[in-house]
């Protein structure tokens, strides 16, 4: 990847940063976003690492972001990874809430890649976007999932729909979808039994990495993936095929 310029947006996070990692091990340089700079220092001292700041909650810092990130030689490949999630069942989800989760997870990310995918189809020469999903994009979890589930189910809608429509511009649009990583946004589900529960809902009967959920978005920028768009590959050591 020597020479691809790539954004990763969720830099900040657990598989974002393995993810920025990855990218940059492979040779390319890396313009990492999220809110917080100082969740980004363990990555600052690499070569080709540049941190620009975003608010997925405001739509100005979503445009300022692009503006910034794209100015100079374009962008060839953008990972996205921000997002947030919220608790409680269904009956007790505010609108609040709900507009939260949407606002951040899907308008949002909807926003970003449009804005992206217009500079990419001017420019003329291809790209390569990977949204994250998640499992429970099509699979409710036991309780808790109401908006975050309609916000992942979104983003696989928008990983089809945009791959169709830039596909005759050579920008291959897909998404991974991890099984549950220790993370922030897990961090407070995750009660030992919860991890317990989990392992052995897991046909693999472990919990996956967050280096194991980056390694495919390396796989879906390269040109071994040239082929592919439109795809959402669930990594999560067997349990949606078998649920
Ligand atoms: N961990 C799992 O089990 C799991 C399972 C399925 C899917 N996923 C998906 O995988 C992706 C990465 O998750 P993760 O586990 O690495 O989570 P994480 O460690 O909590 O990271 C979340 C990232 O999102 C950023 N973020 C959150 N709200 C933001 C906002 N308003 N504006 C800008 N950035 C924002 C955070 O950056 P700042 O804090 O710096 O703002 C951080 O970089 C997410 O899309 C998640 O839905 C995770």
């Amino acid at each position: 990847m020597s020479g691809c310029r790539a954004v990763v947006v969720g830099a900040t996070g657990a598989i974002g940063s393995a993810v920025t990692a990855k990218f940059l091990d492979e040779g390319a340089s890396v313009v990492g976003g999220g809110r917080s700079r100082q969740k980004a220092e363990s990555l600052a001292d690499r070569e080709r690492f540049d941190f620009v700041p975003v608010d997925m909650e405001s739509q100005e810092s979503v445009a300022e972001f692009v503006e910034q990130v794209w100015s100079g030689d374009g962008v060839d490949v953008l990972v996205h990874l921000a997002a947030t999630d919220s608790q409680g069942l269904a009956l007790g989800v505010t609108d609040e809430e709900w507009s939260r989760v949407i606002e951040v997870n899907l308008s949002s990310t909807f926003r970003l890649v449009r804005e992206m995918g217009r500079r990419m189809v001017d420019r003329g020469l291809g790209g390569r976007i990977v949204l994250y999903s998640s499992t429970r994009s099509e699979f409710a979890g036991r309780a808790g999932f109401a908006p975050y589930g309609a916000s992942k189910a979104g983003v696989n809608f928008l990983v089809k729909q945009l791959a169709t429509e830039w596909a005759p511009h050579g920008i291959c649009v897909n998404a991974v979808a991890p099984g549950f990583v220790l993370s922030e946004i897990t961090e407070s589900r995750a009660s030992s039994e919860f991890v317990e529960m989990m392992k052995r809902r897991v046909p693999a009967n472990r919990l996956g990495t967050a280096e194991e959920m980056a390694s495919p978005a390396v796989f879906l920028a390269s040109d071994d993936a040239s082929f592919m768009t439109g795809q959402v590959l669930f990594v999560d050591g067997g349990v949606t095929c078998s649920s």
